[in-house]
């Protein structure tokens, strides 16, 4: 064998070890993120579920809560706004559907449907535009009284449906509810 042959041979050990090595490298990259999922350490399971003191909050007012990262409005409406939700025609949404993840199965997006009380007081949804995902404004922005997102203009109504612009859904309710009277506790 002459000395250039051996360096190719060389060379070609060297470039399969390489790829081999990369190749090890991507799995176990992407293993990892559903290793991490199906081990949740304690503190990310406490951190699943929290509960919100609401006795501060006054009617025509809400809070925003960070909840597994993201914001979640937490409103008290006014019964103006408990009215200006119910009256809607279900035709004039753009979409139908209640995005509440307390109603099993797909239920329409009435009011009623939306909120956390039958009264229809308490509204709680995540704080993240169905678009591109910015923080919208609430305090009746937007042309419906309710919540406006000023990255491209989506209009959201008083119980948080899309009216207009580009988001395609309405702000989604999480799982939520009333551990007693001044208490809400998500997830
Ligand atoms: S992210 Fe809200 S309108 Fe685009």
């Amino acid at each position: 064998m002459s000395h250039a042959d051996d360096h190719a041979g060389t060379r070609r050990d060297f470039l399969f070890y390489a790829t081999a090595g990369a190749g090890t490298v991507a799995a176990g990259a992407a293993v990892w993120p559903l290793v991490n999922q199906m081990n949740p350490s304690a503190d990310v399971r406490a951190l699943s579920s929290i509960r919100v003191d609401v006795s501060g909050v006054n009617e025509g007012s809400q809070i925003t809560v960070k909840w597994l990262g993201k914001p979640v409005f937490i409103r008290y409406r006014t019964a103006e706004e408990i009215e200006q939700g119910r009256e809607v025609d279900l035709s004039q949404l753009v979409d139908p559907i209640a995005r509440n993840a307390n109603i099993q199965g797909e239920a329409d997006a009435t009011d009623e449907n939306r909120t956390l009380d039958p009264e229809g007081q308490w509204l709680v949804m995540m704080g993240v535009c169905t678009h591109l995902g910015c923080v919208p404004l609430g305090d009746g922005a937007g042309d419906f009284g309710g919540w406006f997102c000023p990255c491209h203009g989506s209009h959201y109504d008083t119980a948080g449906r899309i009216r207009r612009g580009p988001a395609p859904q309405n702000l989604p309710v999480p799982v939520a509810e009333f551990a007693d009277e001044t208490t809400i506790v998500l997830g």
